[in-house]
């Protein structure tokens, strides 16, 4: 993978100032085996230093691609990273301490899909480009000329960067894509830096297959799901007696953003799936640990000052907490045994905020001192926080040392990117 600076046309006609990997804007789409390993080159041609994170991933510290495995511009990074879990949709993204939100939001990110022998014989569409769609979906500011912008200010580190026109793979929606007869499944990220999506059909439900981690023990029928920027989904949609249907993104009523038109062709001739993987309930009752983590936006940070002080990013990370301290890339806050199952606790006292761990795959135990929608009751490694406790079950079965350390964060970029941060050892 090569990182490195370029430009894009979002599809108004202007050429745009990006960031890519392998590409002008964005990455590829990575298709790994569970059993594999891939020996990554990353070779770092921004003209800043940079990392990049394999977000839900289940593999060591070291590997793991987090602030402290920095990529020196006109440097290389190589990684081997083993790919052990089952199938699921994961993301990569530049994860650079104080510029992650700058440098993710110009481009720096991609897909990493995992099929496993079970997804690759399972009775689902998987004609890749075909029935088969990955959907990256991004919110961005353009200038008058048409250029993409990003600019932070005191107003951008609390609500984190939220732009007016959503981006499909790429281009301006909405996005138009010809589709055969018959269900069709959509990959769906949300690379937003701060915006939640609420998404749902024009016409009829949506049916969850899929959510961070892995297929859902059963098919789930949603009128809408709301996600949170870094979290995925695999949906079907049945294309079978409907010429035309619309994605669309719901907030001051529905705006369409990928058009679906049914072609003559018979696509995937299967029916809705019913049962898709074994699935046991949660078991709080084997946890040994409990910890707390509370998210903090206001630590007495003079935000205004802050915005002036560095070129659109975050300096010195001092501005926002979790458990009253910023995060500091010398100080460890937790250390974890390997292997032990723990229920993580997690609360705020405004927004909403979506907090993710690395190097593992929880289940939720409650969201926002709720049951979590049954869409999210499978592998996660992202959970919505906003009143009362979310309350995760995990466990970690990979080593990250304190040389390399596991991150947790809010993944609102710039809250990350803020301080509201805190890093973790397994042993
Ligand atoms: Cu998607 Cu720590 O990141
Ligand atoms: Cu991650
Ligand atoms: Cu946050």
């Amino acid at each position: 993978l090569t990182l490195g600076p370029g430009t894009h046309d979002f599809g108004n006609g202007a050429l745009s100032q990006t960031l890519g990997i392998n590409h002008n804007s964005l990455g590829p789409i990575i298709r790994a085996k569970q059993g594999q390993t891939i020996p990554f080159d990353v070779s770092n041609n921004i003209g800043d230093v940079s990392t990049i994170h394999w977000h839900g991933l289940h593999i060591p510290g070291e590997v793991d691609g987090g602030p402290h495995q920095e990529i020196a511009d006109g440097g290389v990074w190589s990684p081997d990273v083993p790919i052990v879990q089952h199938a699921s949709m994961n993301w990569f993204h530049s994860h650079m301490h104080g510029k992650t939100a700058q440098q993710t939001y110009n481009g720096l990110a991609g897909v990493l899909l995992i099929e496993d022998d079970t997804s690759l014989s399972a009775d689902l569409p998987k004609t890749y480009g075909g029935d088969d769609l990955t959907i990256v979906l991004q919110d961005k500011a353009f200038e008058n000329s048409g250029q993409m912008t990003y600019t932070l200010s005191a107003e951008v580190f609390e609500d984190g960067f939220q732009a007016d026109t959503m981006v499909v793979n790429g281009a301006i929606a909405p996005v138009s894509q010809n589709v055969p007869t018959g269900l069709v499944r959509l990959r769906i990220l949300n690379a937003c830096n701060a915006r939640f999506l609420e998404l749902s059909m024009q016409t009829g439900t949506l049916t969850v297959i899929a959510s961070d981690g892995g297929f859902l023990s059963s098919a789930v029928e949603a009128e809408s799901i709301l996600m949170s920027p870094g979290e995925r989904y695999e949906v079907l949609i049945d294309m079978t007696n409907i010429e035309t249907n619309a994605l669309n993104v719901l907030g001051g009523g529905a705006t369409p953003i990928l058009t679906l038109s049914r072609t003559a062709d018979q696509g995937f001739t299967g029916s809705m799936p019913n049962k898709l993987a074994n699935l046991e309930p949660p078991r709080p009752q084997d946890a040994t640990v409990t910890r707390s983590f509370e998210l903090q936006m206001d630590v007495g940070a003079d935000l205004v000052a802050l915005a002036m002080a560095w070129e659109n990013f975050c300096g010195n990370a001092n501005a926002m907490a979790i458990n009253g301290q910023p995060m500091k890339m010398d100080r460890i806050d937790e250390t974890v045994r390997k292997g032990d199952t723990e229920i993580w606790r997690i609360s705020v006292d405004d927004m909403l905020h979506p907090f993710h761990i690395h190097g593992c795959s929880f289940r939720i135990l409650s969201q926002s001192g709720a049951e979590p929608p049954a869409y999210a009751q499978g592998w996660k490694d992202m959970v919505h926080v906003e009143d009362g406790w979310s309350e995760v079950l995990v466990r970690f079965d990979y080593e990250a040392t304190e040389d390399a350390p596991y991150m947790y964060h809010c993944h609102i970029l710039e809250h990350e990117d803020c301080g509201m941060m805190g890093q973790f050892t397994v042993t």
